[in-house]
């Protein structure tokens, strides 16, 4: 369904944006669709892996974020009517035990998109401060028990940095219990993953700069996997939409402002069961989409 609500969604369409290129499972929807594709991903591997599965189509492959200034010059100048971003992190990154994002046992931390970053989750985890780790978790990882852990982590450092999945899986068993599980390590792991790429705030700038860089009547969807992540796609969309932008303090209408567009999604798209069984990481998926007048 979201691939169906994909194609439904850039029928029409001439050039298409994809943000977040990964494997290029949406790529191919758009090249299917008849688009000319501009594929962007922040991850050198996933932009080796689209270059090469499209190389005999109209897809032009860039390295780098959606949100980097050079990007998005990049974008304005192809002048898309369709942009999707599918954010987080792709199969071929959780499956490479080298690249550190995984649970499973053993595995260095590093869970940077981009390589050429300089710190890895390891780095950060050493680092960090624990007011800033508190936060991380409770925004990022929606944990009660925020703060014991942060402090757990800031303990542990001291004796031996935190290197491996092992070492944060037992600060995170030591704080929740040996009644904690994969979804707890999930959850966390994902926290610290989205603090180490700095993805809410990437998130932040790219939206309205892709918006701006969309043709008139263009659309953006975009499939988010972590609350946080949604929230800020939703207000943004549901601003775009209002017709006035006046502090609510303002009594009366000033900016006689005209909505951007209108949202598209009024409740977000799910994954059907058959997709769910057939892609278990999808589960948490919502699609939202959003039309430019
Ligand atoms: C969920 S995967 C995308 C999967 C893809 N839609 C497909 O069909 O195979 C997310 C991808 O987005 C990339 N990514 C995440 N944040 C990014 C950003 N700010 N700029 C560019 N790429 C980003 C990741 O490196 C990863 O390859």
């Amino acid at each position: 369904m979201l691939v169906s609500a994909l194609e439904r969604l850039c029928s029409g369409c001439r050039r298409g944006v994809d943000g977040t290129a990964g494997g290029g499972g949406h790529v191919a929807v758009l090249v299917k669709a008849g688009l000319a594709v501009l594929a962007i991903d922040r991850d050198e591997e996933a932009v080796a892996a689209t270059r090469s599965r499209f190389a005999g189509d109209d897809v032009t492959v860039l390295h780098g974020r959606f949100a980097d200034a050079a990007v998005r010059r990049d974008i304005v100048r192809f002048r898309p009517d369709f942009a999707v971003l599918d954010l987080g992190v792709s199969s071929l990154q959780l499956d490479a035990d080298r690249r550190g994002f995984s649970l499973r046992r053993g595995i260095a931390l590093d869970m940077r998109m981009d390589p050429r970053q300089p710190d890895t989750a390891a780095d950060f985890l050493a680092e960090i401060s624990e007011n800033e780790l508190t936060r991380v978790f409770r925004e990022f990882g929606d944990e009660r028990r925020a703060a014991a852990l942060a402090r757990e982590v800031i303990r542990r450092r001291a004796d031996r940095p935190l290197a491996t999945s092992d070492d944060l899986v037992n600060a995170i068993r030591a704080v929740l219990g040996p009644r904690s599980g994969t979804p707890d390590f999930a959850r966390l792991f994902q926290a610290v993953r989205i603090a180490v790429n700095e993805e809410l705030s990437e998130l932040q700038v790219g939206l309205p700069a892709i918006r701006d860089a969309l043709a008139p009547g263009g659309t953006l969807v975009v499939l988010t996997y972590h609350s946080g992540e949604d929230r800020i796609v939703k207000h943004a969309f549901r601003d775009w939409a209002r017709s006035c932008v006046c502090p609510p303090s303002q009594p009366v209408c000033a900016c006689r402002g005209e909505p951007l567009g209108r949202v598209m999604t009024k409740k977000p798209t799910r994954p059907t069961v058959e997709e769910i069984a057939e892609n278990p990481r999808a589960r948490s998926a919502k699609l939202r989409a959003f039309r430019m007048t």
